[in-house]
């Protein structure tokens, strides 16, 4: 098999993680990395068994080596470095969210169908086995229709402080509901259904994070959605959970059907305890290393893109998916500003 060569543009948490799978995965090969930090960017390639260095995404692009890349900037850059490597040929995978505008989101869609190349954007909820079993109840009809749903993930402090340099140019909504809402959006088939999400209400607040750490960006988004099935689902994305939990992370997710209930509670999993000067509970889920390999859905997520590319077949995500969920993140951003519930529709209308 002809192995595919890929770059990963941001390579800070996240990128390398897409580096290490790409330098990993049966049929790809790392070309290069790129990142505006040399020294970063050096180690990671360096950490994946070389590759080449690049500082400018132009540069990357038009690497003729490159079939495809990931895009692993911060939230609000994937715009520009996405329209470029459009533009010079590549496939792409976007992180999550794919942008963090409607225009941009709907100019991304524009050129990539323009230039035939292929597009998926990475909301790797829907290869979690966190979630795969629910999915499987619901198709199966075992815990009836769904009628109540409550869904947190949220982080520690330590995400939006130290973490993320750049927390204050985005939002715990960008960063953690936008995979929320994805998830509940491929449970639900909304796609296939045409719109199932009629109104949704929003509340969030700005103290935490601004008074005390001069981060300005909300602590919190509290967000009522309603079904046009009659399904209520509550999500709750807060960046400013104390430090002392057991996971930079929290997780908890509960579906009440009519005839049962499916619960999820994967970061206080306790299923492998560390205890040094705090209890942790560590990563089994979303990117365990297994001899130096690295495992889990975060992973499988990226392999799926390049098996897709490799077999020419469409991802299971794509532009239209990462459209609908931009939409609906700027749709709690409407409710939060006119503090009343909005009405949400067409949210997969190009
Ligand atoms: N951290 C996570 O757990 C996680 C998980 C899934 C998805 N994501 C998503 O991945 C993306 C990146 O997040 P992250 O946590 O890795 O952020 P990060 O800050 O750790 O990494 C971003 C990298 O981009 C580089 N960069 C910034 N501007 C650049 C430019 N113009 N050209 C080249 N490099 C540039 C930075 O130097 C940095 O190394 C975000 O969209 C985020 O939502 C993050």
């Amino acid at each position: 098999m002809e192995r595919l060569g890929f770059g990963v543009i941001g390579v800070g948490t996240w990128g390398e993680l897409h580096a290490r799978v790409y330098a990993n995965t049966h049929g790809a090969r790392l070309v290069a990395v790129c990142d505006a930090d040399h020294v970063r960017a050096h180690q990671v390639a360096v950490a994946c068994g070389g590759a080449k260095v690049y500082t400018d995404f132009f540069d990357i692009v038009s690497d003729p080596e490159i079939d495809a890349v990931s895009i692993v900037l911060p939230d609000f850059l994937h715009h520009e470095a996405t329209i470029a490597a459009v533009r010079a040929g590549k496939h792409v995978l976007i992180e999550k969210p794919l942008a963090t505008t409607e225009a941009e989101a709907l100019d991304i869609l524009r050129e990539v169908e323009i230039a035939g190349v292929t597009l998926f954007v990475d909301f790797h909820n829907r290869w979690s086995p966190l979630f795969q079993p629910l999915k499987h109840s619901l198709e199966r009809g075992e815990i009836g229709t769904p009628q109540q749903v409550y869904y947190r993930l949220s982080d520690t402090l330590y995400v939006p402080t130290q973490m993320l340099s750049w927390s204050h140019h985005s939002t715990v909504a960008w960063f953690l509901a936008s995979h929320c809402l994805d998830t509940l959006l491929w449970l639900m088939e909304a796609r296939r259904h045409h719109d199932t999400i009629e109104r949704l209400y929003c509340v969030a607040r700005s103290r935490v994070l601004r008074d005390q750490y001069g981060i300005n960006t909300p602590d919190f988004y509290l967000t009522t959605i309603e079904w046009a099935s009659g399904l209520v689902t509550h999500i709750e994305n807060s960046w400013i959970l104390p430090e002392s939990g057991p996971s930079i992370f929290d997780l908890k997710c509960e579906f009440i059907g009519s005839q049962g209930a499916y619960s999820i509670d994967a970061s206080h999993h306790g299923a492998v305890k560390k205890s040094t000067h705090k209890v942790e509970y560590p990563d089994l889920f979303v990117s365990p290393t297994i001899h130096h390999h690295p495992m889990g859905f975060g992973t499988e997520s990226i392999r799926h893109f390049v098996q897709s590319l490799q077999q020419g077949v469409k991802p299971m995500v794509d532009g239209i998916d990462g459209l609908a969920v931009t939409r609906l993140i700027l749709k709690m951003e409407e409710s939060l500003r006119l503090r009343q519930p909005v009405d949400v529709e067409n949210i997969y209308v190009l």
